[in-house]
């Protein structure tokens, strides 16, 4: 018989599960544990879309089976109406729209068609701890850019060119962002479209929190609005957070036509589609509008003004910015200890509370945790009454 040292690739090996997720799965252990740890909202999946559902059910024969790669042409149509809406440009839905089971699984199949092992991709340090383990997945790597805490997260220009060589394929942007919360400005977002034009490099916008931006909405800017930069962005929008829809597993790119060609390859060799009777509520989503959406964004906000409030009762313990968007706060910890990771273990131990180390989002992220404050306000209270006991007021 052959001998065996271990069943996983050495891709794998080498990745891990989020901190994030393993921070959930070590509170799900425990008793009464107050978790700021996932960014899962605690909304339901507004009744509209639910009702088009359950009458789908009964009406649609087909609501079992699969589509075709792309998804839906009624829903591509719909996305390819509201990334017009969104953003003034005129896109075809059947070569430049690709229905996704949402943004992870979209770019998971990017990172596929555009990494050789040893490509490069950049990614804003603090960032979104998936992306990085995807790359890796992929056999790419993953390369830092630090953001500036000093001047509130911002980007910092000057240090991207630097970045680049002939191995880099693309850039990830999230803005609003996870975890900082930070709004990108349009001019620094307009400087990368630049860059990665003069360097050939693609765009990928992970846009999961566009609807959550408080006061700064005027703020926003969607890169895939600068028609120049057609050929060098994905937009990925997802119908997670928006629409209270984590669950349903789907979101649409907006792509060029080549990339396109690409990506569908990836899913007709991995999901096939995403799922029918999801791609379904999400027209629902687009088409009814459903009410209660707004609302969700209206709530995030009371929530965010309460977990600042009880954070600047905590000034010794966090030192934070105020996020402009999306709902992750990330402060740094001042309070004694070891590693962000340390820091957290303790307190899940010792005061029943969970957050997410920041060593996860990157090395810039280390000595900070990122607090999730989509959870109810009676969580927020409750992990922060625990937090003040613990530390003293
Ligand atoms: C930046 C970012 N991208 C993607 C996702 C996941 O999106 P989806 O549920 O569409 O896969 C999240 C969820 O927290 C996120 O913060």
């Amino acid at each position: 018989m052959i001998e065996r040292q271990a069943w996983a690739s050495n891709a794998v090996s080498a990745i891990s599960i989020s901190a994030i997720k393993e921070m959930a799965i070590r509170a799900a252990k425990l008793e009464d544990v107050a978790s700021l740890t996932w960014g899962l909202p605690s909304f339901e999946t507004p009744q509209t879309i639910r009702r088009a559902v359950v009458r789908l059910l009964d009406s649609d024969a087909d609501i079992g089976k699969y589509t075709l790669p792309d998804g839906l042409p009624a829903f591509r149509q719909a996305a390819a109406d509201a990334h017009r809406l969104a953003t003034g440009i005129e896109i075809d839905p059947d070569r430049n729209v690709t229905i996704t089971a949402g943004n992870m699984q979209g770019l998971n199949a990017l990172f596929h068609v555009l990494i050789n092992p040893g490509d490069e991709i950049i990614v804003t340090d603090p960032g979104f701890a998936s992306h990085f383990q995807q790359i890796r997945l992929c056999g790419g790597k993953p390369v830092y850019w630090s953001l500036d805490e000093e001047s509130g997260w911002q980007l910092d220009l000057d240090a991207l060119v630097g970045l680049i060589n002939s191995r880099t394929k693309a850039i990830v942007i999230v803005s609003p962002s996870n975890p900082t919360g930070k709004t990108f400005r349009e001019q620094d977002l307009r400087r990368i479209g630049q860059v990665a034009r003069e360097h050939g490099m693609l765009i990928l916008l992970d846009d999961p929190y566009c609807h959550f931006c408080y006061e700064n909405r005027a703020r926003y800017f969607n890169l895939a609005a600068v028609p120049e930069l057609s050929d060098h962005i994905v937009y990925l929008f997802t119908f997670s957070k928006a629409y209270a829809m984590t669950g349903w597993r789907i979101g649409y790119m907006v792509l060029p036509e080549a990339l396109k060609k690409e990506v569908l390859k990836v899913h007709d060799a991995t999901i096939i589609c995403a799922p029918r009777i999801s791609q379904l509520a999400a027209l629902a989503a687009l088409t009814e509008q459903p009410a209660g959406v707004q609302e969700f964004e209206e709530i995030l906000a009371r929530r965010r003004s309460l977990i600042c409030q009880r954070l600047d009762h905590l000034a010794h313990v966090f030192q934070y910015v105020k996020p402009e968007g999306a709902y992750y706060v990330f402060p740094r910890i001042l309070a004694e200890h070891e590693d962000s990771l340390e820091f957290c273990l303790r307190l899940l131990d010792a005061a029943r509370v969970t957050l997410t180390p920041g060593s996860a989002f990157g090395p810039t992220g280390e000595h900070h945790v990122r607090m999730a404050y989509c959870v109810s306000d009676g969580t927020i209270e409750q992990a922060f009454d625990r937090l003040e006991q613990y530390f003293g007021q």
